[in-house]
């Protein structure tokens, strides 16, 4: 039977390209994104519901809308998320706001609604972690304090949710090719936003060969943890990252 997915930041390169390979594998996607311009884009053959997730009565009514429009609900994928960066001594309040209620507050508030009607399907929840959810980085701390709160969100709920058959698991990537990545060399790369990107892959063990990851690469193992095949993986956070978390 085809599952119903939630997709939240549906509207982003990465949960666009997981509602992507959903559809293509037979299962209905609920894009939900609080911009309705990127929703607009996908189309009117996508299924689109507009959601601030940081608003907490919006992730209650985002899920309920889903499983008003559909009767039930199996996979829950939270790609919904922002990027800051900066030295900690200039960052703002409005910063640290802005990126642990996206991130953190959403994800924790998406999972929360959506729970109960997992438990009926005993259904799955995926959620987007970060190579900066699982060891720090310079000059990220906001978004490492949301990203590593994601990370032990999920092997919270993992473990609370086992015994009800629902798994929740993350994927932790490092730097996808989305439109949050331009925007961080847009923002960030002062007047030489290539120079940023290159920099960026310097870091990476590959050196000389290092790519950036496509957003389908991530969509396949999100797609693969919402599948019967992943029933023993539960409550991990799994690094897709060309090794750059592998050690130092
Ligand atoms: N791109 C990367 O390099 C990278 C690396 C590691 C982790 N991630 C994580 O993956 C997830 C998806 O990122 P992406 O690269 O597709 O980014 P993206 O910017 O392309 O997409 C993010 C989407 O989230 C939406 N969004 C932002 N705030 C929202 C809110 N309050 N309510 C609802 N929707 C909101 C945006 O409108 C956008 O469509 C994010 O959580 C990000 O932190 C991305």
């Amino acid at each position: 039977m085809a599952r119903i997915a939630l997709i939240t930041g549906g509207a982003g390169g990465i949960g666009r390209a997981t509602g992507e390979r959903f559809t293509a594998a037979g299962d209905t996607v609920v894009y939900a994104d609080r911009s309705a311009e990127g929703l607009a884009e996908l189309g009117s053959a996508s299924d689109t519901l507009v959601a601030d997730v940081t608003v907490v009565a919006e992730c209650e009514r985002m899920v309920a809308d889903t499983v008003e429009r559909h009767g039930r609900l199996d996979v829950l994928v939270n790609c919904a998320g922002v990027w800051v960066e900066g030295p900690t001594a200039q960052m703002t309040e409005e910063e640290w706001d802005r990126t642990i209620d996206v991130n953190l507050k959403g994800t924790f508030f998406a999972c929360r609604f959506a729970i109960p009607h997992l438990e009926r399907t005993e259904g799955c929840i995926v959620n987007l972690s970060s190579d900066a959810g699982l060891v720090g980085t310079a000059e990220t701390a906001i978004y490492n304090a949301s990203k590593g709160g994601v990370s032990l969100l999920t092997r919270s709920l993992g473990l609370e949710l086992a015994p009800k058959g629902v798994r929740v698991n993350a994927v932790c990537p490092n730097d996808v090719e989305t439109p949050m990545l331009a925007g961080q060399a847009r923002d960030y790369g002062g007047d030489d936003p290539e120079g940023y990107l290159a920099a960026l892959l310097a870091d990476y063990p590959q050196k000389g060969r290092a790519r950036f990851i496509r957003p389908d690469e991530i969509a396949a193992l999100i797609v693969y943890l919402a599948s019967p095949e992943a029933a023993p993986i539960t409550g991990a956070c799994i690094p897709i990252d060309f090794g750059s978390t592998a050690g130092y």
